[in-house]
């Protein structure tokens, strides 16, 4: 008998369930709080899996009970929200997404997964690949943004950076790709509300990103808190069941969110604990986190024949398996132990890391001309508003083992990069709250200084879990601040520290340039000086769309047409009596220091079929004196099909360094495949016809330049997504 098969034999169903349970340790707070004695739970076989710690001591400390102290010796699966980072903090996903960029996605992945690894940590919550269209919803800021495309391929580099080339490995830890599906489509951006998504959106939108996920080997994933269409993703059996391990084959572990299965008898969906942890169960969720549910319900629903040992078994199969695979009974101290501590150079390596990725992720708003990097005859320079001094709001939410204390700070960073200018600092305003007592004062600075940077926006604790927001301008007196900024007629550039897109057409109107700075992490204000120095050429794209108001979203490039598109005169048309159409920035866009033009679209052959690809070229031309990076994005229209395509569909990006005046070419091969979508029938299909394909700089239409190929073939591929 195999080491899985031994164990199961010699289980009690309480050991079994134990298995299947995750509790939370103190360290941190990531849900309602709930006390629970994990040491007696461990050393009884209860707990099998225990989240919220870290530490190579407390690690030791708790592993040590499981597999010295309890019956069977089970060493315990430790998982920790490692999001973006873990002591050495990266921007939050949202800002990384801006780069493109996935051999950098996947560097900062395993330069976390190795710090997390070091402080014990062998399964990580991440990465959060919920693809996003409204910047309401909090939790846009864990996460991609918009695009199943750029998701899919965040997925997989996360994944692959998380856990390294082999998951036994004293430096990689298990990836939980979550939260599986459609979370980000939850009614009006209201955290944990229901999602009524179609099938076909569903298939194209919020699914792909966790089959790339399985495609590049997960361990693990993580249902969603929300129900889609009444049927609560914890209990869901076709999706977790039918689709992930049926259809793609999905063999790890299902985690719950934070006491979710309990929760099912708040959806409605369950009767009492017995019912939910049946429902649960029956779905394919293996591990219950924090919701005792399984503990409590399942030895009653295998009295009342809900449940059967089978399944019970099959799940702690799996837990064991991950366990195994992980290498943890081989060496339960293996991640954590004193060989692995940080040598010298790499602590310094990732912070290199990390301020490389920040800038990266700065995203150039606007930019007047000349405003922006700051001229040497700025000789005084105020830094002012409430996020320029503020550390701990740059590491951005979910940063648990973040370092407050460690961060740059924007003006922290700009003291460093410009030690000949004279700096002056004052808040003016706090984040939120009504007090102006600061504003004279900071006016006052204001009108001293050559150059403002006026450093507004949210708290970091505004965007992430249970941080909606219905409206998305300034919170607290800051506009009225910053406009009081922008009538001394100073130049401004305004940095914008957020979790999601804000709008605030004034000050895209009013300052000389504003930049996204997002929650950079703990080298933001490195990264930010590097930018405003023009030590660094921006280079950031916006990985959501950005809108004028609130009111436009939910908001994405991807739209379908409709029978009457929108066009300026037309009364009976797809627009808004009291605001443009179109959103205030783009999917993709982003300036540099640089110009860019694109010329020459081509497309070999222009006539293909199935199986064959098209090579796609284009030229770019730096037309400006400054050396730079351009981002280029593939779209496709599929003109005419079964069922109504959106406008633009993303098929590729190039990341491509031009020097000034110089020209590159950046070229695609398309496989025709990628032109098949989910047609009528929810089955994959390549249609004939023909389609458009688009080269630009951002998905804004006027932009893109166009060339139309062929496809004259059809058929019905039986793909998995
Ligand atoms: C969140 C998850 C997270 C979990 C554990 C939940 O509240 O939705 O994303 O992994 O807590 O902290």
């Amino acid at each position: 008998m195999g080491r899985i098969d031994t164990l199961l034999a010699a289980m009690t169903v309480e050991e079994k369930i134990g298995q299947l349970t995750m509790a939370a340790a103190s360290l941190a707070v990531t849900g309602p709080a709930k006390l629970v004695d994990v040491a007696e739970g461990v050393r009884a076989g209860r707990i099998g899996a225990v989240l919220n710690l870290w530490g190579a001591e407390e690690t030791r400390a708790v592993q040590r009970l499981a597999v010295d102290e309890s019956r069977l010796g089970v060493p315990l699966l430790l998982g920790l929200d490692v999001v973006h980072g873990h002591r050495t903090i990266f921007p939050v996903p949202l800002a990384e997404a801006c780069l493109f960029d996935p051999a950098l996605w996947q560097k900062s992945a395993r330069a976390a997964a190795e710090e997390a690894a070091m402080d014990g940590v062998a399964m990580t919550f991440a990465p959060m690949v919920d693809v996003a269209r409204d910047p309401r919803w909090g939790r846009i800021v864990e996460g991609p943004g918009e695009d199943p495309w750029v998701a899919s391929a965040f997925a997989a580099a996360k994944t692959r950076g998380f856990q390294g080339d082999d998951l036994a490995a004293a430096d990689s830890v298990a990836a939980t790709a979550k939260h599986l599906g459609a979370y980000g489509a939850v009614t009006a951006g209201r955290e944990y509300a229901s999602a009524d998504v179609s099938e076909r959106t569903l298939r194209e939108i919020y699914l792909p990103a966790f089959a790339a996920a399985v495609a590049a080997g997960t361990a693990a994933i993580m249902p969603a808190f929300n129900d889609i269409a009444g049927v609560p993703m914890t209990a869901n059996a076709a999706l977790l069941k039918g689709w992930l391990r049926d259809r793609l084959g999905f063999d790890g572990v299902l985690v719950s969110d934070y006491n979710a299965i309990a929760e099912l008898l708040e959806h409605g969906v369950a009767g009492d604990i017995a019912e939910a942890a049946a429902l649960a169960l029956e779905a394919g969720v293996d591990i219950d986190m924090m919701s005792g549910a399984y503990a409590k319900g399942l030895p009653e629903a295998l009295r009342r024949g809900l449940v059967g040992m089978a399944e019970i078994d099959a799940g702690v199969r799996r837990v064991l398996a991950l366990k195994e695979r992980l290498g943890l009974f081989d060496d339960p101290y293996r991640r954590g132990a004193a060989g692995s501590r940080d040598e010298g150079g790499e602590a310094s390596r990732r912070r290199a890391l990390a301020r490389e990725i920040a800038r990266r992720a700065i995203v150039l708003l606007t930019c007047a001309p000349g405003a922006l990097p700051l001229s040497p005859d700025i000789r005084r320079i105020a830094v002012i508003g409430p996020l320029a001094a503020a550390p701990q709001e740059m590491l951005g939410p979910w940063a648990l083992a973040g370092r407050a204390e460690e961060a740059a700070s924007i003006l922290r960073g700009l003291e460093a990069a410009l030690p000949d200018r004279r700096i002056d600092y004052a808040a003016g305003v706090d984040i939120a709250g009504e007090d102006t007592r600061g504003v004279p004062a900071a006016l006052d600075l204001c009108r001293g200084a050559d150059a403002v940077v006026l450093c507004i926006g949210e708290a970091a604790s505004m965007s992430g879990e249970a941080a909606s927001r219905a409206d998305l301008g300034l919170p607290g007196r800051q506009r009225m601040f910053a406009e009081a900024v922008l009538d001394l007629g100073k130049p401004v550039a305004a940095l914008l520290s957020s979790g999601r897109p804000l709008a605030l057409p004034w000050l895209f109107e009013r300052a000389d340039a504003v930049l996204a700075t997002w929650f950079l992490g703990g080298e933001a204000g490195h990264a930010v000086a590097d930018v405003l120095t023009g030590r660094f050429n921006p280079t950031g794209r916006l990985p959501a769309t950005w809108p004028r108001d609130v009111g436009q979203t939910p908001i994405f490039y991807g739209q379908r047409q409709a029978g009457r598109p929108a066009k300026a005169g037309e009364r009976y048309c797809s627009r808004y009596l009291d605001l443009p159409v179109t959103p205030q920035f783009p999917f993709g866009h982003g300036l540099s220091y640089s110009r860019f033009s694109l010329h020459d679209l081509r497309c070999q052959p222009s006539r293909v079929e199935a199986g064959e690809s098209v090579e796609i070229a284009v030229t770019v031309a730096n037309d400006s004196g400054v050396d730079g990076e351009a981002t280029l994005f593939l779209f496709v229209r599929d003109l005419v099909a079964s069922v109504a395509r959106p406008v633009l569909e993303l098929k590729g990006v190039r990341k491509i360094v031009v020097a000034a005046g110089e020209r590159a070419q950046a070229t695609w091969r398309l496989p025709v495949e990628a032109l098949a979508f989910v047609g009528a029938d929810l089955d994959l299909v390549l249609e004939p016809g023909r389609f458009e394909v688009h080269v630009g700089q951002s998905a804004d239409p006027a932009e893109l330049l166009t060339s139309v190929i062929e496809l004259v073939r059809s058929s019905t591929t039986s793909s998995a997504r």
